[in-house]
């Protein structure tokens, strides 16, 4: 038999290890940047075009490399980081593998300038698909600048592979803020596109999480600390009440070096249990550090896991130190300094009388479901049809098993229609009941809710209706600037469901009108952005949809609402108004019928 096993070609077996390492162009951007902090480097600069397809170039005022070190760093296991094995628990560095560069410049065109402080003159490399190029000396600032241009150039399948501009810019940034947060002692500039996107001043961590996520959290967060002969923790939490509907920012690092720690995650959450809602997440930046002989980064090319010799020990003491942090703060009295005066007024002029029961104040007139008019036009855009036809619309969407021979059908419709509206029950201030033929109707009337404004506002994205309310005293909502970019980006369909939003810079917003209804435009623009991130790169993403299923969840009536027998009437109808009545935006089941045998059953 012929022999068949030959050796790959150098070129070839370097694109293939370089796959493990650099998967898109946010992996060169953490390399890269993770080479500028191992070089000391105190000032860093990124800069991307086209989201890293075309240009990523890191600029450091770090240590800079020698002519030979500059040549041989391109070599594959070249590392100056560690020499033994022994070396790999002891590691402080963020590179240690000795791969990067080597992968990097397998699929790239790479050029390197680079001078050590010491030098006069500095040493400038070009290096295209692992083959030297060309090595000169030449004139630059100490330190280094690598650009890594067109990436994948010679890995078509993979360039063709890479997600839109959008999405890959999205992994860059998220890469960038992963290394900015906890490197906070370093300044950073990042420019998209010749566009600044962010400049950091060196500064506390504290400092560099507003820095990147924004001014509101200056007040969000709180401090934790702990310090144990094992680890010492250090970081911010977010308080219970500022928790987020989905996965927000939730940063764990181990000596600085960001990680993703299912069993770790568990213990912050763990902390926060019955203090915020089921379905919310809590906000983290935590730093663990640890003697790099109790851990083993080795894992993974990315370095992103990571194990511990004693995992249950420090999920106890950061479980412990997350529920000290927020004991601490629950016991904090708030003191507010800015207090409306007339409260003030309403204590000083009865000092010493017992307290009365606060009053509740109802606008008789508020009506959740009808209360402008301009929603109710928008349930009717799509042909609502009378209140003696919901239950036929009832009729093809449930169990066609249950759906009863033609003769008897008039008369299972007139049993369908609640006799008078008195025929609606409302239980819990949750569900509203009624009575139907075969049973009972039980509706979730948060859902029922979510799934009518939904189709409202989905019907108002495409028909470009502009309903606003004008604001009397426009807010300043502030932004991160990534989040702040993504309202730029949304700017044309915020318009349309009712946002007046002007930019002041500095990701500040003056918010001139609000969509009718809407008394928080900072909670609900948050949601829209979260929903963004969510929900943006994946496959099927409609950005009208993600939009009006913000504005319904945040805007429909919660649960603990009492409704009035009309406002049930108004939801019922409605609801059967809906193209899908059956199911909320979320997903979830919005009525169920129990049936005349089931409650019998109850009672047998
Ligand atoms: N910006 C830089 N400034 C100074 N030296 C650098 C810089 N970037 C790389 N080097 C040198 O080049 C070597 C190779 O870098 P490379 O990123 O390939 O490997 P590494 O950082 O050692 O390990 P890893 O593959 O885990 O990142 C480094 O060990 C370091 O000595
Ligand atoms: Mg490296």
């Amino acid at each position: 038999m012929l022999n068949t096993i030959k050796l790959l070609p150098d070129s070839v077996a370097n694109q293939i290890a370089a796959g493990e390492v650099i998967q898109r162009p946010a992996s060169a951007v953490k390399e890269l940047l993770e080479n500028a902090v191992d070089a000391g480097g105190t000032v860093l600069h990124l800069i991307v075009k086209e989201a890293g397809k075309t240009l990523i170039q890191v600029i450091d005022n770090g240590s800079g490399l020698s002519v030979v070190d500059a040549r041989m760093s391109f070599e594959r296991h070249a590392t100056s980081k560690i020499t033994k094995a022994d070396d790999l628990f002891a590691i402080r560095t963020m590179g240690f593998r000795g791969e990067a560069l080597a992968s990097v410049a397998a699929i790239a065109q790479v050029e390197m300038k680079t001078r050590p402080h010491d030098d006069e003159v500095g040493t400038c490399l070009k290096i295209e698909g692992s083959k030297l190029i060309e090595q000169n000396p030449c004139q630059c600032q100490s330190g280094t600048s690598i650009s890594v241009r067109n990436l994948f150039f010679n890995v078509p399948a993979r360039r063709n592979f890479l997600k839109g501009v959008n999405v890959e810019n999205r992994h860059i940034l998220e890469e960038f803020i992963r290394i900015a947060v906890i490197q906070f002692d370093i300044g950073f500039s990042y420019f998209n596109n010749d566009k600044l996107v962010y400049k950091l001043s060196p500064g506390s961590f504290k400092s560099r999480i507003v820095g990147l996520f924004g001014q509101p959290y200056n007040e969000r967060l709180l401090p934790v600390e702990q310090k144990t002969e094992l680890v010492t923790i250090t970081g911010f939490i977010g308080k219970p009440e500022f928790s987020k509907k989905t996965r927000g920012e939730q940063y764990f690092f181990v000596n600085k070096r960001y990680i993703k720690h299912p069993y770790l995650h568990h213990a912050v959450s763990n902390a926060y249990t019955e203090l915020i809602p089921s379905d919310a997440y809590p906000t983290y930046f935590i730093n663990i550090e640890i003697d790099p002989g109790e851990i083993d980064i080795n894992i993974h090319p990315t370095k992103t896991e990571i194990n511990f010799k004693d995992a249950r020990l420090v999920y106890a003491i950061l479980h412990a130190a997350i529920k000290q942090s927020i004991g601490k703060h629950a016991l904090t009295p708030t003191i507010d300094f800015n207090v409306d005066p007339s409260i003030e007024a309403a204590f000083s002029q009865r000092p010493s009388t017992s307290l009365n029961q606060p009053e509740v104040r109802v606008n008789p007139d508020y009506n959740p479901f009808k209360s402008n008019q301009e929603i109710s036009r928008g349930f009717k855009t799509h042909d609502r049809p009378a209140q003696s036809e919901w239950e036929a619309l009832f009729e093809t969407i449930k169990n066609p098993a249950e759906i009863q021979p033609e003769h008897d059908k008039t008369e299972s419709i007139n049993d369908l229609v609640p006799e008078s509206d008195a025929g609606f029950l409302q239980v819990r201030q949750t569900y509203l009941v009624c009575n139907v033929r075969t049973g009972l109707l039980l509706i979730h009337q948060q859902r029922a809710h979510e799934r009518i404004l939904y189709e409202f506002f989905v019907n108002q994205l495409q028909n470009h209706q502009h309903i606003s309310q004008q604001q009397l005293f426009p807010e300043h909502l502030h932004f991160s600037p990534e989040d702040a970019n993504i309202l730029r980006q949304l700017d044309a369909e915020l318009k349309n469901l009712g946002f007046i939003l002007e930019p002041l810079g500095a990701n500040t917003f003056v918010v001139n009108g609000t969509p009718p209804n809407v008394n928080e435009p900072l909670s609900l623009l948050e949601r829209i952005v979260e929903n963004h991130k969510k929900e943006a790169s994946s496959l099927n993403y409609d950005q009208n949809a993600m939009l009006a299923k913000s504005m319904a969840m945040n805007m429909a009536v919660k649960a603990g609402f009492k409704l009035s027998i009309k406002e049930m009437s108004e939801l019922f109808n409605n609801l059967f108004s809906c193209q899908v009545p059956s199911v909320s935006p979320s997903g979830k089941k919005i009525f169920c019928i129990i049936s005349s045998e089931e409650l019998e059953g109850f009672l047998k």
